[in-house]
């Protein structure tokens, strides 16, 4: 049985595939696009902080972010597994994104499943955020 005690939680990208990452992503599921395995990867390469939950050999949880370790921090894809989701592993994985982004500004963009989630923990929503697509 997998209980939060028999996950762990890995900082950096040991173990991690493009593969196993679009799967959870898929299965989780993020409510957006989910890119490419390649896109994914590159994502992942390029972000300064990024946290793995595992049962065994498998992959139960991911959440990366990008922050400047002084005041502004970005929460990208935080996604868990469904069978085990409710178990705690959201709050394990975002715990370790605190400590690694600490003295910083966190922000992130929910999904409507999602919103509810954030506000149990601390978050609080802000009406001064812009945003702009590139090309
Ligand atoms: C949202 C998600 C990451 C949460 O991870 P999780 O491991 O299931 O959550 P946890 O077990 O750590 O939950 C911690 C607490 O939040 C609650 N919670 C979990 N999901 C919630 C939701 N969608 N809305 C409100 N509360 C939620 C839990 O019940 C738990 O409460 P408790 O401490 O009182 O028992 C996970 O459900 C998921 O991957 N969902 C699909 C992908 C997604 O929406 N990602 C976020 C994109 S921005």
């Amino acid at each position: 049985m997998t209980t939060i005690q028999n996950i762990e939680i890995k900082l950096g990208m040991e173990g991690l595939t493009p593969g196993k990452i679009v799967t959870l992503y898929r299965r989780a599921p993020l409510l957006r696009a989910v890119d490419t395995p390649e896109r994914v990867w590159k994502k992942f390469e390029a972000s300064s902080v990024v946290i793995s939950a595992w049962y065994g050999e498998q992959l139960a949880g991911v959440a990366r972010a990008l922050t400047d370790g002084v005041s502004e921090s970005y929460l990208c894809e935080l996604a868990v597994e469904p069978d085990v989701q409710g178990s705690g592993i959201g709050k394990r994985l975002l715990d370790e994104v605190f400590e690694q982004c600490r003295g910083t500004e966190l922000l992130l963009r929910h999904s409507n499943i999602s919103s509810r989630y954030y506000v149990k923990l601390g978050f609080r929503q802000v009406d001064n955020a812009w945003t702009l697509k590139l090309k």
